[in-house]
């Protein structure tokens, strides 16, 4: 995904992002380093503007402070470990940024 490449998977109703791109041993570097606490912002995804607005939970102010120490932030983005999916995201596309920072580790 991150080198330009198109990843599918598959995943139920009720998981997170986070947890679809593990169980289906999507290897993306450095990506959900904080295993969904909260913590780091390395599941950083952007999504169409489309199914952002399919994505029943509104962000937290948690996630946004999180979001906004995320590389490339855009006005459709997410913390793919706050995600939960849900039966109308069939067929979502998703980017993961070219590079994933790490909020635990600011360099
Ligand atoms: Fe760390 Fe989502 S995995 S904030």
């Amino acid at each position: 995904m991150s080198d330009g490449n198109m990843q599918s998977a598959t995943t139920k109703v009720g998981e997170n992002l986070l947890d679809v791109i593990v169980d289906n041993d999507i290897d993306i570097e450095g990506f959900g380093a904080c295993e969904g606490t909260l913590a780091c912002s390395t599941c950083h995804l952007i999504f169409t503007k489309e199914d952002y607005d399919k994505i029943e939970d509104k962000p937290t102010d948690e996630e946004l402070d999180m979001l906004d120490l995320a590389y490339g932030l855009t006005e459709t983005s997410r913390l793919g470990c706050q995600v939960i999916v849900t039966k109308e995201m069939d067929g979502l596309v998703v980017k993961v940024p070219s590079f994933v920072a790490d909020a635990r580790n600011p360099s």
